[in-house]
């Protein structure tokens, strides 16, 4: 297996600590009412299309901030609140927390029903988690590989082009309804579909610091590869379009 054509997997980390999920949801609603002004400047590393996307069927709430590693750090009290998430998402990739940009949490609002869009996460490390994926027998993280096999993200932009994708739409295999995965925003996009609205769903980025790649990136792909090797039912590989069957 080839690190380049993993497009998904789930990934071999520790099990999730209990954490209270009701309170998790009001610390995302309260932070997100006070996060307007961060999230307009996380927006501006994203291309000016990305800005005018206007409504996404999640909202965006930040639990960890250090763009340019100098902290801030934990936000909102997070730390305090969630103190064994904190040390979770701090340990369970290898990798500490000071060589991430920000933790965004996306809890996908409870009124979002059919398609979402497809696109790929302009942060390409691609490191996920699901704190809560309620119900993914029947709602989907959905997988289209590009019909090139590109070495360098080229598609951030949105509304993607679809041409550019293969007809091949994948449903991701979900390990547990709270798992660490990987993405690949380089060869494929990925899109939410709800059939059955109003189930709890909370997906988390990992984004990185575009400064520390030699750093980060041998680490991410030893994850990557011993995961896919773990989980080989789960994994979703590209291979080119006549190769489908
Ligand atoms: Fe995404």
């Amino acid at each position: 297996m080839q690190f380049e054509n993993i497009l998904y997997t789930p990934l071999d980390a520790p099990p999730m600590p209990e954490f209270d999920l009701d309170d998790l949801y009001r610390w995302l609603e309260q932070s997100h009412a006070r996060q307007d002004r961060l999230r307009k400047l996380i927006r501006r590393f994203t291309s000016e299309n990305n800005q005018q996307l206007g409504e996404y069927p999640w909202d965006i709430s930040i639990a960890w901030f250090n763009m340019t590693g100098r902290g801030p750090g934990w936000m909102e009290g997070f730390q305090e609140r969630f103190p064994g998430l904190a040390d979770h998402i701090n340990s369970c990739f290898g990798i500490p927390m000071e060589q991430f940009g920000a933790v965004i949490m996306l809890p996908m609002k409870s009124n979002t029903e059919g398609a979402g869009f497809y696109h790929q996460d302009n942060d390409w490390y691609g490191l996920r988690m699901y704190l809560e994926f309620e119900d993914y027998d029947n709602n989907d993280l959905l997988i289209r590989p590009t019909k090139e096999p590109y070495d360098q993200q080229t598609m951030i932009e949105t509304p993607v082009d679809l041409s550019l994708l293969q007809d091949r739409e994948i449903k991701a295999k979900i390990l547990d309804r709270r798992q660490c995965w990987y993405v690949n925003n380089v060869r494929a996009c990925h899109s939410t579909y709800v059939r059955v609205p109003g189930k709890r769903r909370i997906a988390v980025l990992l984004v990185s610091r575009f400064t520390n790649f030699d750093l980060v990136f041998p680490k991410i792909k030893e994850l990557v590869m011993r995961s896919a090797e773990k989980y080989p039912d789960y994994v979703i590989e590209w291979r080119p379009e006549n190769e489908n069957r």
